[in-house]
């Protein structure tokens, strides 16, 4: 079965929350960490406790997560982290992965031309240059109060004396069993000498432990460097993967203006390219304000209208002119343009336009493409943070770097391996997402703060590969526009189009009875249905922070 539509469905065995209980979000008034584990939101909460900022929390929940969540946490991956500062700024920092060297634009092409995505989906050859611990330490000496080696502790004793799996980790990890066994470094970590896991076992990883202990004591050189580097490349050498010395070497973080627009009074402020994530919500939510929202058209077939005509042209837009933009000229400006949106605005009509009679807009002045995990985090200064990560399908590309405990990612699915040819997640791209040497494979990571008056109110993120910005925005609506409280607005079903495939997919409860039909008479597509996002949210309000986890996953929000 397709990796893809394998995750989703061992998600799908665990759909059965109910959408229509909201319990209360969790309560804090000092600090407020909420991420797809609850070991790891412990562990930020603690360090928010010995007087760390939200970065210090953010770095050591991100290494954490590496520990306690491995089908996505990661410091074999890459990612994006948005900070508002207190004083009012924001920023945000690229630790995207990038191509390999020797990578070029035919590699994962037969001789026919045809796409071979075994090599793009699994496997070393499907692995770009991680990004994270660089990434993380970057964040923690820049904007960071802790060293390193206080923040990362956590995150070395989970590893090395383990932790008790409840019921849906070790689920997690023997859904993908079959995938475990084809890779001695992989059987040795995530079974039981072979066996599979059962809830209460304790879990640990030696190797891993080895591993973050190195970069406690060395920083990125005790990853990017040394013993570490000689397991990494030493791998690829035995299995065509295209990662070396002087890649690991040369790896850098980019910290980036994050990209910022209006919506009915906020700011929203989330990661531009690479990520075509933010993108997309920005887009959307540009193009969105001008319909009047009535509160009682939620998920009526007037609302899910409009949304699905947003998304084609949003994602549309995606396929042509998004990229690594130190590689290609992305028309932000133009894309971000109220005007431009009020034009597409315009075009939206009663009934659906067909994807193909829906191209990407040109813009002239330019000559010339299920598994990650999202965490926020809020200090009692007021320092926000959002973060998405990523080793790209669950677990990666399934395969451990042998000795030293990580999976490695197969972030190289990222990119346009062949203009139109749908990825894992079906999105196709072009031109401005092709592989080449030293670029980062686009995004659809949205980590997203939302402002008033220059203060967070709403942090969020969630995985879900091309579903990720439909799910964010479809949240930020909940909250911002319908006036949910902040688990509400996460639990609530959703919707998802991404313009090809031309359907809408859709949640348990998301399209009731009539809707369905009323959406069909206006010549809409019903598509699949599907668990969209896992989002984990923070919503201020008042000086208090309220923490929401998405039931659709086994996270934690943990405040104090
Ligand atoms: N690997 C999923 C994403 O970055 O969108």
């Amino acid at each position: 079965m397709h990796i893809f539509f394998r995750g989703v469905f061992f998600v799908l065995l665990f759909s059965s929350f109910v959408f229509t209980q909201h319990p209360d979000p969790v309560r804090g008034k000092n600090g407020m960490i909420v991420s797809a584990s609850k070991i790891a939101s412990e562990v930020g909460i603690q360090i928010l406790k010995k007087g760390g900022n939200a970065i210090d929390a953010a770095v050591a929940v991100g290494f954490a997560l590496a520990v306690t969540y491995p089908a996505a946490g990661n410091i074999g991956g890459g990612g994006f982290m948005v900070i508002h500062f207190n004083n009012g700024k924001s920023t945000s920092i690229d630790f995207r992965e990038k191509a390999p060297m020797y990578s070029h634009e035919k590699m994962y092409l037969d001789s026919n031309g045809n796409f071979l995505p075994h090599l793009s989906q699994e496997g070393e050859t499907s692995s770009g240059v991680p990004g994270s611990v660089a990434g993380l330490i970057y964040a923690l000496e820049k904007y960071g109060t802790l060293p390193l080696r206080e923040v990362i502790k956590p995150a070395i004793k989970l590893a090395e004396k383990g932790f008790i799996l409840d019921y849906r980790l070790a689920q997690s990890i023997n859904a993908f069993y079959s995938d475990f066994i084809k890779y001695p470094s992989s059987m040795k970590i995530f079974t039981k000498n072979g066996s599979k896991f059962e809830e209460g076992d304790r879990f640990i990883q030696k190797d891993l432990a080895k591993t973050l202990k190195l970069i406690s004591k060395k920083g990125r050189d005790g990853f990017y460097k040394g013993e570490v580097a000689d397991k990494i490349v030493n791998q690829m050498r035995n299995s065509g993967g295209l990662i070396t010395y002087e890649d690991l070497e040369n790896y850098k973080v980019v910290e980036r203006e994050p990209i910022i627009s209006t919506f009915k009074g906020y700011k929203v402020v989330t990661m531009g390219p690479p990520s075509g994530g933010g993108v997309i919500l920005l887009q959307s939510l540009n193009l969105l304000e001008n319909f009047e929202f009535n509160k009682d058209e939620w998920n009526s077939s007037s609302y899910i209208h409009k949304l699905v005509e947003t998304f084609k042209y949003a994602y549309a837009d995606r396929s042509k002119h998004l990229g690594d933009s130190d590689f290609y000229p992305v028309p932000l400006i133009e894309l971000l343009n109220k005007d431009y949106a009020q034009r597409i605005f315009a075009q939206i009509g009663e009934y659906a336009t067909p994807s193909s009679q829906i191209s990407p807009t040109e813009f002239p002045k330019y000559d010339e493409s299920q598994e990650t995990t999202h965490y926020s985090v809020i200090d009692k200064f007021g320092n926000a943070v959002s973060v998405t990560t990523t080793i790209n399908s669950a677990y990666g590309a399934k395969v451990v770097v042998d000795g030293a405990g990580f999976l490695l990612n197969n972030e190289m699915d990222d990119f346009s391996a062949k203009p139109g040819e749908p990825n894992q997640f079906g999105l196709t791209g072009s031109e401005a997402n092709k592989i080449e040497p030293g670029k980062r494979m686009l995004s659809s990571m949205t980590p997203t703060i939302v402002l008033k008056d220059d203060k967070a109110v709403l942090i969020l993120g969630s995985p879900g590969g091309s579903t990720i910005p439909t799910a964010v925005l479809q949240v930020v609506l909940n909250y911002l526009v319908f006036g949910m409280q902040v688990q509400a607005a996460v639990n609530s079903p959703r919707i998802h189009h991404q313009w090809l495939p031309d359907r809408i997919d859709f949640e348990d409860q998301a399209i009731l009875y009539d809707v369905k039909e009323n959406l069909i008479k206006k010549n809409h597509v019903i598509g699949e249905k599907r668990i969209l996002g896992r989002v984990e949210a923070i919503a201020i309000e008042n000086g208090i922070f309220y923490g929401a986890t998405d039931p659709r996953g086994y996270g934690g929000a943990v405040g104090y």
